[in-house]
């Protein structure tokens, strides 16, 4: 198999691949026991060593880290949701609630996952003596922006998401708490002007950086920071790396404008 053709496809394209031949090599693996040595191991053994296959092969495809356990985990959760008699609008719904949390998985290459509380005490430090309005590029539920609302009640926070279950559930918080300094919008950052924010935070994943940063640089008003949680933008060195005390030792990347 061509490796190089596979590192271009979507991480999603990577691991279907990989979880095909896992299946495959699995099921084969419980046809050679049977014919050479007479046993024939339980379905539930061949998806566990599908599981196992496919986990490797994501990691010899070079897919990100969280894939493999996804990998290691989709054969044996597919055999044990069949055996279970789950009616099948139950995996509709549970299909399109996915779809509607990680809609951006696929597409843009980021799923969604959330920064932590010492992020939003770290970046309450560094942007307070911010003046202007601060945009989280792809704001998941608004945790960050919630947070530095109510403590800087005079500044402006705005979030931009398009994943719709996401987004809703930042729009009814901003709604039900009455935080009118919060501005949660749904829509896709590209189309956005990002020159009416003096900070700008990103936690996103490796494949948009590069994008992010030509389109910050174009817009972002002079003196304008720039703060990427855990991702680099390749070949542009930040002007500062900040590393937080929590268990994943996140690191903030700072860009100064
Ligand atoms: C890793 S999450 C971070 C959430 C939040 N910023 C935080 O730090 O807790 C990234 C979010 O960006 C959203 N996203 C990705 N691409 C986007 C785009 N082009 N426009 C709007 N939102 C996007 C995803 O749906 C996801 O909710």
């Amino acid at each position: 198999m061509d490796m190089t053709k596979l590192q271009l496809l979507p991480p999603i394209g990577g691991a279907i691949i990989s979880i095909g031949l896992g299946t495959a090599s699995a099921l084969l693996g419980q046809l050679a026991i049977r014919t050479w040595i007479g046993i024939t191991p339980s379905l539930i053994w061949v998806f566990i060593g599908s599981g196992i296959i496919s986990a490797v092969l994501g990691h010899v495809f070079k897919l990100p880290k969280w894939w493999i356990p996804v990998n290691f985990a989709f054969p044996i959760a597919a055999y044990l949701s069949l055996s279970a008699s789950i009616p099948s609008w139950v995996y509709l719904m549970c299909f399109l609630t996915l779809a509607l949390v990680y809609w951006n998985a696929a597409g843009e290459r980021v799923p969604l996952y959330l920064s932590n509380p010492t992020t939003w005490r770290a970046l309450d430090n560094l942007t307070q003596q911010h003046s202007g309005a601060f945009l989280d590029l792809g704001c998941g539920l608004g945790g960050i922006l919630f947070y530095l609302a109510k403590r800087h009640p005079q500044k402006l926070y705005v979030g931009i998401e398009s994943a719709p279950l996401p987004f809703l559930f930042a729009k009814a918080r901003q709604i039900l708490t009455h935080q009118a300094n919060v501005d949660i919008r749904y829509g896709d950052f590209w189309k956005q002007d990002f020159s009416a924010y003096s900070t700008i935070y990103a936690f996103l994943s490796p494949a948009p950086m590069a994008r992010v940063f030509e389109k910050i640089s174009q817009e972002m008003p002079k003196g304008g920071t720039f703060i990427s949680n855990s991702f680099a933008v390749p070949e542009i060195q930040p002007k500062d790396i900040i590393t937080l005390e929590d268990s994943r030792q996140t690191e903030l990347l700072i860009w100064i404008f």
